[in-house]
């Protein structure tokens, strides 16, 4: 089977999330690494997606560059990965989509509940797939969750509850760094620093594992260093549309706390416990049972569990094989496409363009929430009501 081609814009030499990007699409040889404009010095990206291994003619200095030489080539990428910072998502996106391709967007999707709507608009009607890359979903042990959930073993949902805390912005003294002053800066960050960057993955999560979208929230939003005009902590109160309860927790002056991402999941039937830095083990506990722990790769979990599993039980698996995983759902949509033919319902489970576009309406209800001092107001994009 031929491969199918890959290009990336941003992810330079020395990026935080460029590797597991690379890392993640190249695990399964479904993709070839064929383009790039990886850098926002023209040579330095050059440089580097030769060194990489891109053909020199194809190692692009710019993304308009890029989207120039692919739209005229026969033998054009088949996905384009936008991993540069916030603010150039949309656009980037955007013209890609237009142009015909297939696109994977790093978080947030957009900055505007607008630009998100209309990045929504534009994969259906150009058909083009527009994924947005909460890579955590790609998790072995989350897809379970989800599948469990979804045949019945929790029962109704009655509570879910996330976080996403780390504290990694706790030292008051480096509060003025610019490498972190700029996340707190409204003019540069918009209207949420850190719900914006990993509020909405634990977001995300808990929507996902449960198969419910949040309608209505209330958020407690606080700056814990002074100084910062935007949130450094946020505790927020959710309603789901089937019905649960949603507790989320996220902020980046927990110290001693490293990635912090966890869920947890209360059912009438059972609890559902896991965290992203022990991603191997789920804990279950069934109603008037006792507490088992479910090992990753112990094999006859759920079709979608043990598709995502790569390595034999007892051998860790972390985060650029869940991103992996996105790029093998990725691979089926694409080349189901191309076959004309149904995909694999148990790869059909990357995040859409309309999970960003849900991000940045919770996004923007919970600065505005947090303003008011949380009063409860409406999550959903306008779209969506
Ligand atoms: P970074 O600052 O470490 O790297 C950004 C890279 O993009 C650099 O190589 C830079 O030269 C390049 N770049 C900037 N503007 C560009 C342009 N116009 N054209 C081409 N290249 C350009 O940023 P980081 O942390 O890698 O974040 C990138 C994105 O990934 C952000 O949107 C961030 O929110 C997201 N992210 C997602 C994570 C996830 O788990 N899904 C985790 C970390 C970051």
């Amino acid at each position: 089977m031929a491969k199918l081609k890959w290009g990336m814009i941003g992810g330079g030499e020395g990026s935080q999330i460029g590797p597991a990007h690379r890392l993640g699409a190249g695990l399964d040889g479904a993709f070839e690494f064929t383009a790039g404009a990886l850098d926002h010095r023209a040579d330095a990206g050059r440089a580097y997606g030769q060194r990489l291994g891109l053909a020199t003619d194809r190692a692009y200095g710019d993304w308009r560059e890029m989207l120039a030489g692919e739209t005229a080539r026969d033998d054009r990428v088949d996905l384009v990965t936008v991993a540069t910072p916030n603010a150039t998502h949309f656009e980037i996106t955007k013209a890609f989509l237009e142009a015909g391709f297939h696109v994977l967007c790093e978080k947030p999707m957009t900055m505007t509940v607008e630009e998100g709507e209309e990045i929504v608009r534009l994969s259906e009607t150009t058909g083009r797939i527009c994924a947005v890359n909460y890579g955590y979903s790609g998790y072995s042990l989350v897809r379970h969750m989800k599948a469990m959930v979804a045949r019945g073993d929790l029962g109704d949902i009655r509570l879910v509850k996330a976080e996403f805390a780390h504290g990694h912005h706790a030292d008051a003294a480096d509060a003025d760094n610019p490498r972190v002053r700029w996340r707190y800066d409204p003019a540069q960050a918009g209207v949420s620093a850190q719900f914006a960057d990993c509020g909405i993955h634990a977001l995300h999560m808990a929507s996902f594992v449960i198969g419910q979208e949040a309608t209505r929230l209330s958020a407690d939003t606080v700056s814990c260093i002074s100084s910062r005009q935007l949130e450094d902590d946020a505790m927020v109160n959710l309603r789901f549309d089937g019905g649960a309860v949603g507790r989320l927790w996220t902020s980046s002056v927990a110290l001693g706390r490293q990635h912090g991402l966890t869920l947890q999941v209360f059912g009438e039937k059972g609890g559902l416990r896991w965290a992203q830095e022990h991603p191997n083990q789920l804990y279950w506990m069934p109603l008037n049972g006792r507490l088992e722990v479910i090992e990753r790769g112990a094999g006859g979990l759920s079709p979608e569990a043990d598709r995502t599993s790569r390595v034999t039980v007892g051998h860790a698996e972390g985060m650029p094989l869940a991103f992996a995983n996105i790029y093998a759902d990725l691979a089926e949509a694409i080349r189901a496409g191309k076959e004309g033919r149904m995909m694999d319902p148990a790869a059909d489970l990357y995040p859409r363009a309309s999970d960003g576009l849900r991000s940045m309406a919770a996004v923007f209800a919970v600065a505005e929430s947090g303003k008011a001092e949380g009063v409860w107001v409406d999550a959903r994009p306008p779209m969506y009501r």
